[in-house]
């Protein structure tokens, strides 16, 4: 199983009808569609015009979808409600004709600004990819405030595989 498809079963279980979400990484929405049918709302974030222009494509039909072309670490300036999950899949879009990437120090912010608007008990779920360029030294730098700051961790996921995405389901006490 790879990890889009186990954060996608995991995710089935945390959220309902009633939930805001916020997908910070929305590349060619998957994520953002797939939180688009399971909860209320879904705040969507890309820096990417491609990936904004893909993931608009994706849901179609759907009026539960803010997209929101900026970079997540201003997610503070657009989501003013408390939200009962947050995703990050982490890396670079996927087949995109740009090269957009995201980064350790930004990822950071957006990661700390998430977690605060969390609801308590809400959920932060993180993907990491670690063979591109910056991937590892991103994932370390996350790694290290998740310690520091005693974040509890309900499942970590990752193939047995060298330099495997590293996923990280994250629980607001
Ligand atoms: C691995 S892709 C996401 C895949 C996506 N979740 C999906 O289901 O198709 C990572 C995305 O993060 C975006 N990204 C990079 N830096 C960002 C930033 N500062 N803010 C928001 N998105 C960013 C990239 O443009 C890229 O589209």
């Amino acid at each position: 199983m790879n990890n889009n498809t186990f954060v996608h079963k995991y995710i089935k279980s945390l959220i309902g009808k009633d939930d805001v979400t916020a997908d910070l990484t929305a590349g060619n929405g998957n994520d953002t569609l797939f939180l688009s049918q399971l909860s209320k709302k879904v705040y969507a974030f890309d820096i990417s015009a491609e990936a904004i222009a893909s993931t608009k494509e994706k849901i179609t039909g759907r009026d539960n979808v803010i997209l929101v072309h900026d970079s997540h670490a201003q997610i503070d300036q657009y989501v003013k409600e408390k939200l009962r999950l947050a995703i990050f899949n982490l890396g670079y879009l996927p087949h995109g004709k740009e090269y957009s990437v995201t980064s350790g120090p930004e990822t950071l912010i957006a990661v700390e600004k998430s977690y605060e608007l969390l609801e308590s008990g809400g959920y932060l779920i993180i993907t990491f990819y670690l063979s591109h360029q910056g991937g590892r030294d991103e994932y370390y730098l996350l790694q290290d405030h998740i310690q520091k700051n005693r974040l509890t961790i309900l499942e970590t996921y990752s193939q047995d595989k060298t330099d495997s995405p590293i996923t990280y389901i994250i629980r607001k006490d």
